[in-house]
């Protein structure tokens, strides 16, 4: 394998390997704008300029493949030089426009400029080609072709991985503008993905820009709710409000991508009303706002009642493929060790039948819960219940007199109408009902406890995605209200049920699951880690 010097330190790297990614190897970042790790190589912006020893010019280091032996100078002055005046080509006809482009704080030519330009410019505002502004290119972006440094990385991001092929440079010499024909609006279901990759202010968020400066944001590493694919994503928060979603990069799941639907996914979380208070009926009087504990008593006492009546498999559970694996697990737990019933299913409808199926040829998936493959890993099928239509028949048969149910809404595009409906339905067959929920739905008005639980991003986690893969959500705000998190109304439950599981925190969960879960074994959330990890045994259920 050949071996490459970079400012004097060595590194060894596979044939072909460009000086750009073994310069990365070494934690050497060398500046670009139109390479970027996902897409084809264009070396159109000539800002990687490195000096080659025995080379006569510089050369770019994104098209440069390495040699054995090579001598690589990324900082030398000369080099730093060839950038400075790559740079001050570039800002030729930009609008100096910073103090109100929504890039500001994320903007790859205000960075380099501070560590390579910093020069006055030679040609006044007057002089400058003046282009077309806030052009509005559908749901998601809004163009300013005057900050375009043509870098083509979003018309190769069409080419190479959405397919959509929209945008396209129009005109000649410095006249040449990015836009879509006749600035049709995109269609891309992808096209959020242009303006995080677009590295100045020309491709914008329609729904970001000038909501928050930057800087002023929290980040925490998530994973997607929109669907089985699971694509790795960055929150980005701020005083318990979310304001964007950021793909992050995992070559094994999304590369660099999020479709726009899970980009706005958390959106969902305020549509409709949250759940906020625990409500017990009481008669006469409908569902009323009581305490936490007091709502709890009233389940537990509610469930000892009819198991003593009835016998415990006479209480039949629902959960959701929405909910993390922490959550399902101690559900189940709580179902077979303090209610004593094996009927718990997640199986609200048939489309965890599609977990590994594609909706398209990128990324999204047609089963749009995250973590039907962990309730399927986790064994939340019971064939005696035959899930939420099993219990409809099984209640009317006048066998289940008591429900548990987890419900928490899909978060890309709307719950179908029969679910709700079966829901409903099923709440009016039962003597007592407990529903754990995000929203108040209107469904739920049949239920006789209702306990707000943690939405996606607002508890720690696990799903499992199509492919097995395990990967962790972190609690980037936090829950409103009386909401907790699942697992630990299922904890606190078990408690005052005098049956203590003995869990403090989600981790603790994880490691007692993966302990007793085919496949997961040994595994804990920090060996989940940033990417997840590929569990290796056969997959369960999905067709
Ligand atoms: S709009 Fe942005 S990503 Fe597209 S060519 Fe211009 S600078 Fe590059
Ligand atoms: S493909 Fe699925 S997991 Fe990925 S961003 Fe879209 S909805 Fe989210
Ligand atoms: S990053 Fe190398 S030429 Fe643009």
């Amino acid at each position: 394998m050949p071996k490459v010097t970079i400012n004097g330190k060595e590194v060894e790297v596979e044939p072909g390997t460009t000086i750009m990614l073994a310069a990365q190897k070494l934690g050497i970042n060398i500046p670009h704008y139109c390479w970027h790790p996902d897409l084809s190589i264009a070396g159109n912006c000539r800002m990687c300029l490195v000096h080659v020893e025995k080379m006569p010019k510089l050369v770019t280091a994104c098209s440069t493949p390495v040699a054995d032996g090579m001598v690589v100078t990324t900082d030398s002055p000369q080099v730093k030089e060839g950038v400075r005046g790559v740079l001050e080509l570039m800002l030729v006809n930009h609008p100096i426009d910073c103090p109100v482009c929504d890039q500001a704080g994320e903007c790859g030519l205000q960075d380099y400029y501070m560590t390579y330009g910093l020069h006055d410019s030679h040609v006044s505002l007057e002089e400058k080609v003046r282009k077309r502004k806030v052009i509005d290119l559908g749901p998601m972006v809004v163009l300013d072709t005057e900050r375009c440094i043509l870098c083509s990385r979003c018309i190769r991001f069409q080419e190479e991985v959405s397919g959509a092929r929209e945008l396209q440079f129009f005109g000649r010499g410095d006249h040449v503008e990015i836009g879509t024909f006749q600035d049709r609006p995109l269609t891309d279901p992808y096209s959020g993905n242009v303006v995080d990759i677009c590295p100045v202010g020309a491709l914008t968020s329609k729904d970001f820009r000038f909501k928050m400066r930057v800087w002023f944001l929290k980040s925490n590493d998530s994973i997607c709710p929109g669907c089985s694919t699971g694509c790795n994503l960055r929150v980005d928060h701020r005083n318990g409000i979310i304001y964007r979603l950021i793909p992050r990069r995992n070559v094994d799941v999304n590369a660099s991508w999020l479709c726009d639907e899970g980009r706005m996914s958390f959106k969902s979380l305020g549509r409709g009303k949250r759940l906020v208070k625990t409500m017990v009926r009481q008669n006469g009087k409908g569902l009323v706002e009581v305490n936490r504990k007091d709502a709890y008593l009233e389940v537990v006492r509610n469930l000892e009642n009819i198991s003593n009546q009835r016998g415990p498999n006479s209480i039949a559970a629902i959960a959701s493929a929405m909910a993390t694996n922490e959550t399902l697990y101690l559900f189940k737990r709580f179902m077979q060790e303090v209610v004593g019933s094996s009927l718990i299913d997640f199986r609200t409808d048939d489309s965890y039948k599609l977990v590994r199926e594609r909706e398209d040829k990128v990324l999204r998936r047609l089963d749009k819960h995250p973590n039907s493959q962990g309730a399927l890993d986790l064994g939340l099928v019971s064939e005696e219940l035959g899930g939420l239509a099993g219990a409809i028949e099984a209640a009317k048969a006048g066998k289940i007199r008591a429900l548990v149910m987890l419900f928490i809404p899909q978060m890309v595009r709307e719950e179908s109408a029969q679910v709700y409906q079966a829901i409903s339905e099923l709440l009016t067959l039962v003597e007592f009902s407990a529903v754990l929920t995000t929203h108040e739905i209107e469904a739920f008005a049949g239920a006789d406890v209702l306990l707000p639980v943690a939405a996606w991003s607002e508890e720690d986690g696990t799903y499992t995605n199509y492919d097995r893969r395990v990967q962790l959500l972190n609690r980037a705000i936090l829950p409103p209200g009386d909401a907790r998190a699942g697992w630990e109304v299922f904890a606190t439950l078990a408690r005052i049920s005098g049956k203590d599981l003995g869990f403090e925190h989600a981790g603790d969960v994880f490691a007692r699951l993966a302990a007793e879960t085919p496949g997961y074994n040994g595994l804990t959330h920090a060996a989940v880690g940033k990417l997840g990890v590929k569990l290796q045994q056969k997959a369960i259920g999905g067709s």
